[in-house]
């Protein structure tokens, strides 16, 4: 198979576990050259390293500017400035997150600051390099199916940082067309990580939200990386400002 992904250069927050590990990795298969991002310094240094000699390791925190510009510096200064940047580190609240009237302004502020302002830093930082860079590029934010329809009667929180991330996307995407950036968010459906452990964890639960999924079983990492492949390539260069659901149909109940 031809690498889909040669001469590219990926920047993936999140790129430590799960989801963003795997879109990571398969870009890599793929011929591109990945920072792994992560504010987990030990994981995204093992992702990458596992990856190998195309994969760059980079500590950041989404939720602060200085993090998130410092780390785009560091990479242009490498010449490793990113043409294809996902947006996909997050965090989901659970045993905190809920319904509005059981909701602190706590959990609320500190699922915004990661999740919403978080990928509102990553998203500015990655048009701003790709404009100095005067190449256009891919920008692929991950959204869900909470921010969607129903699926987040208990994750308020969570919910609308989602539902905010489709709405940026749409913003970004019409704000940059005309300089060869496309925005697109990309809606994994439930999907067996380390963040969805309070389900996976509990066979009632589970079994629920599989029984809210028409194709019948929870979503792996990899089911998603096909369409990231598709996004970050030149493949997708009519399309932006779209909603790629790849959730086994949980949006479309
Ligand atoms: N797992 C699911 O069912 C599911 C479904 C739909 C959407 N998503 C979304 O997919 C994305 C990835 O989730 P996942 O399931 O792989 O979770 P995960 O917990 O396995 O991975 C999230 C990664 O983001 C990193 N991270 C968290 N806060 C950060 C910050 N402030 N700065 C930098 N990195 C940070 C974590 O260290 C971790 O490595 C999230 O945006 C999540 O909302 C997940």
């Amino acid at each position: 198979m031809t690498a889909r992904l040669d001469h590219r250069t990926a920047l993936v927050t999140g790129a430590g576990s799960g989801i963003g590990r795997a879109i990571a990795d398969r870009f890599v298969a793929e011929g591109a050259r990945v920072v792994y991002a992560d504010r987990d310094a030990v994981a995204a240094g093992t992702a990458a390293a596992a990856a190998g000699a195309l994969a760059l390791p980079l500590t950041v925190d989404i939720a602060d500017e200085a993090s998130v510009e410092a780390g785009f510096a560091a990479l242009s200064a490498q010449a490793w400035t990113p043409d294809v940047v996902v947006a996909n580190a997050g965090v989901q609240l659970f045993g905190h997150d809920a319904a509005v009237a059981d909701l602190s302004l706590e959990t609320w502020n500190r699922t915004v600051a990661v999740n919403l302002t978080g990928t509102f830093l990553t998203v500015k930082h990655a048009v701003r390099a790709m404009l100095a860079a005067g190449g256009g590029g891919s920008i692929i934010a991950t959204g869900s199916p909470t921010g969607l329809n129903g699926e987040g009667a208990d994750f308020a929180a969570y919910s609308s940082t989602k539902g905010g991330i489709h709405a940026l996307v749409r913003a970004t995407a019409m704000a940059y067309a005309r300089d060869g950036i496309r925005v697109n968010t990309v809606v994994p459906g439930y999907t067996e990580t380390g963040l969805v452990q309070a389900i996976s964890g509990d066979p009632e639960a589970r079994a629920a939200i599989v029984a809210r999924t028409p194709l019948g079983r929870p979503g792996t990492p990899d089911d998603v990386t096909g369409i990231m492949v598709y996004l970050a390539s030149a493949e997708s260069s009519y399309a932006t400002g779209a909603e790629f659901r790849v959730d086994g149909g949980m949006t479309s109940l």
